[in-house]
């Protein structure tokens, strides 16, 4: 039993009694510190009770993220690969977080975004082709739990450009993760993520942005992928992604008329995104929806 005078529990290298020591009726630094960021940003700090939660949620998005890669080949069509995903997460004891979502209601369990599709893309009976690029988005409830990723695969042989946005938006992704830790403003994600899409001629989404995520599938705060202002500093128990989308061309999307949701590239030239739920600790960050299968790419 730790007493309050030793070490916290959370690698700080306060006392607990100075750190995550639960004080009753809300004082205490760690409520102190939820209080002011709700009231001000209207973002929630979370609790280790939840993290615990969030970070349940989040292995199993990523644990069926990898298995739907793996299942992705030529011939296989997104519709199947829905329903992949609809087995694993039943199976689980967990719900899919698109299906119904939004205005008009998301149709399916995930986003299949292929080629020039942005984000948001809509499974259908299409086979996989060889040449393809598609991002598959995953998001679970689990326990009352969000967590939310997403990543790219590519269907055997592709194109120089194809592969540059998907090696460009993961650059994108990791680097920008790796610089997340207390103090560092919200703009300074984007500010690296715009600096490594330049360096390598691609452009940098600005119409969807990243999000906070655990208690709800999209809280505050925002989190552009692009040069923005936003001096809100990150915080220890703060839960959001980081979810870049990059393209060849230029940087505009537009929806399909038809059904609402899906996101093409306004040049029809292709784009790829990466996506991670992480959490900020005292001394950085930890990436929950790390995958744990070990294969070679990503
Ligand atoms: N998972 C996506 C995200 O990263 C959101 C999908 S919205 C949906 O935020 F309706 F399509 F589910
Ligand atoms: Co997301
Ligand atoms: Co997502």
């Amino acid at each position: 039993m730790i007493s309050r005078n030793d070490l916290c529990w959370c690698d700080s290298g306060k006392k607990w009694k100075k750190c995550h020591f639960p004080v009753k009726g809300g004082s205490g630094p760690f409520q102190e510190r939820a209080k002011k960021f709700l009231k001000q940003y209207g973002i929630v700090l979370k609790t280790p009770d939840q993290i615990e939660g969030i970070r349940r949620s989040c292995k199993l998005a990523a644990n069926i993220l990898d298995t739907l890669c793996h299942k992705a080949k030529a011939g296989v069509t997104t519709d199947e690969l829905n329903t992949i995903a609809e087995e694993l997460i039943a199976k689980a004891g967990a719900k899919a977080a698109p299906l119904g979502y939004g205005n008009p209601p998301f149709p399916k369990s995930i986003c299949t975004s292929l080629n020039d599709v942005i984000c948001h893309g809509i499974p259908d009976d299409r086979p996989l082709q060889e040449g393809d690029i598609m991002n598959i988005d995953v998001t679970c409830i689990l326990g009352g739990y969000f967590g939310d990723c997403s990543k790219m695969v590519i269907i055997g042989q592709t194109t120089e450009e194809k592969k540059r946005v998907v090696d460009v938006s993961y650059e994108c992704l990791m680097r920008s993760i790796a610089i997340c830790k207390p103090g560092v403003l919200i703009s300074e994600i984007g500010d690296v993520i715009e600096a490594v899409a330049k360096e390598h001629n691609c452009s940098v989404v600005n119409q969807f942005v990243g999000h906070g995520v655990g208690l709800q599938f999209h809280e505050a705060p925002q989190v552009p992928h692009h040069t923005n202002r936003i001096a809100i500093p990150l915080e220890e128990g703060m839960t959001f992604t980081i979810e870049p989308m990059i393209n060849a061309g230029e940087r505009g999307a537009e929806i399909d008329s038809t059904d609402q949701w899906t996101a093409y590239t306004v040049d029809r030239k292709p784009s790829a995104q990466w996506e991670h739920t992480i959490l900020i600790t005292a001394t950085g960050h930890e990436i929950l929806t790390k995958s744990s299968c070990g294969c070679s790419h990503h």
